[in-house]
């Protein structure tokens, strides 16, 4: 078991990092392009922030949060998502003082306690963007277009666009209503879950993935054809938004989001590269999460895309990063002391050439295996009768081409050759 790490958690492995470090850059870049700034927030916040702000009858606030006490007997969550976590900080630094919209951007690991399967985990990233104080439908537009537009540049193609409104307390009190009404005489033969859901979250029931309660809520009224004016309206807008960028979509109206802040526009994107979990982004408009999480009354919108999703549908694509160089330069030594490849090695390092040495004893044959192991691209040898003339060999691992250069003049010569050859 100390072996182990725990269920649902994973290392992300040095074959892996390269990938994540391409998305990762990637994830600045857009998020620049767009004008976003980021945050980091603790991994950790007070109980109560989700409770209220993602609410407490959600799957996620019920069944999922790594609750604990501290030593000080404080109720803590680990950050089951980012949402919460930025709108409260939004709050704290007195952010609507500042010209908004506010937009954010955040990448890190997310904590649910969900049960484990191939792209869901119990530790998972989460790349995200929150814009607070602007709730004009083009908003909705721009926060659609950017996940859209990123996995274009990460070389994905197969995704499709859903989007759904579902409204505001004014058009939702009269909506659950008439829901309630239409599952009354059905809700016997529902499953478990969604009998419960029925008096605390009938919405939800629209998003079951259970066949049986699919096929006897097929008829059911959706929210989008009980919008109140101005929820149609907007929702109106942002389609004419998305029709004029050219982005395709499909209006699903069963699509409920599983966290209770949104209002109007909900959304998300399903890979279809990916299996059961094939949701690789999902978002919506928050207008009333700061004011129930006791701020102001401030709109937001944003989204969070599962990070390891998004590798696993990339991977399925066949999406190749550009390979990680690793190490440019082994510098090895025959019968030269062990110390003076250390000072070669560090002279090459502090001229920005990642360079590495043997550091086992090993024979030169041996080292030149390594070397070749590690793919560098120059081989460095420090020959003894060599080193007494101020003299190193310089070899072209892929050219077989040999050098001999004066110790004085060895790293700018790798500099210079390690540069030509980017
Ligand atoms: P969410 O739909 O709960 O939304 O999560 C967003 C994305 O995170 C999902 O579409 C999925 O790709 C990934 N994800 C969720 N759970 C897991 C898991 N257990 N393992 C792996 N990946 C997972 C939110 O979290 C909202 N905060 C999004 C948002 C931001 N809405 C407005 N702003």
């Amino acid at each position: 078991m100390l072996t182990k790490a725990p269920r649902g958690t994973r290392d992300i492995l040095p074959a892996e990092t390269g990938m994540w470090q391409f998305f990762e850059e990637k994830v600045r870049e857009v998020s620049r392009l767009f004008g976003y700034s980021e945050i980091r927030t603790p991994i950790f916040e007070h109980t109560e922030l989700f409770l209220r702000g993602v609410g407490e009858v959600t799957d996620i606030v019920s069944k999922e949060m790594y609750t604990f006490t501290d030593r000080g007997q404080r109720s803590l969550t680990l950050r089951p998502e980012g949402t919460a976590s930025v709108a409260r900080a939004y709050l704290e630094h007195k952010m609507q003082g500042e010209a908004q919209p506010v937009k954010l951007y955040y990448v890190g690991p997310m904590f649910r306690y969900d049960r484990p399967q191939a792209g869901r985990y119990r530790q998972f990233h989460q790349y995200g963007v929150e814009v607070f104080g602007a709730s004009d439908p083009t908003v909705d537009a721009e926060v659609i277009a950017l996940p859209l537009s990123f996995f274009r540049s990460l070389g994905l193609k197969d995704f499709t666009l859903h989007i759904n409104s579902v409204g505001c307390p004014k058009c939702r009190g009269e909506y659950r209503q008439q829901l309630q009404a239409s599952l009354k005489e059905i809700v016997g033969e529902l499953c478990k879950d969604c009998a419960e859901r029925y008096d605390k979250n009938p919405m939800r029931i629209l998003d079951c993935k259970n066949e049986q309660c699919q096929e006897l809520t097929k008829d059911v009224p959706a929210q989008l054809e009980l919008l109140c004016e101005e929820c149609a309206d907007h929702f109106a807008a942002v389609r004419e938004a998305l029709d004029a960028l050219g982005e395709s979509y499909i209006v699903n109206p069963r699509l409920v989001r599983g966290l209770d802040y949104y209002t109007k526009t909900a959304f998300e994107i399903m890979s279809s590269e990916l299996g059961a979990q094939s949701t690789i982004c999902g978002g919506g408009r928050y207008d009333h999460l700061l004011s129930t999480i006791g701020g102001p009354d401030v709109p937001g919108i944003g989204f969070a895309m599962g990070i390891e999703r998004v590798l696993l549908a990339m991977e399925a694509a066949g999406v190749q990063p550009r390979a990680d160089r690793g190490t440019d330069v082994f510098v090895a030594t025959a019968g030269v002391a062990a110390a003076e490849a250390l000072k070669v090695t560090l002279a090459l390092r502090q001229a920005q050439v990642a360079a590495d040495k043997d550091y086992l004893g090993r024979s030169l044959k041996a080292q030149l295996k390594y070397a070749n192991r590690l793919g560098v691209r120059y081989l460095v040898i420090l020959g003894a009768e060599e080193m007494q003339n101020g003299q190193a060999t310089l070899r072209d691992m892929q050219t077989g081409e040999q050098e001999t250069v004066t110790l004085a003049a060895l790293t700018e010569r790798v500099v210079a050759l390690v540069r030509e050859a980017k």
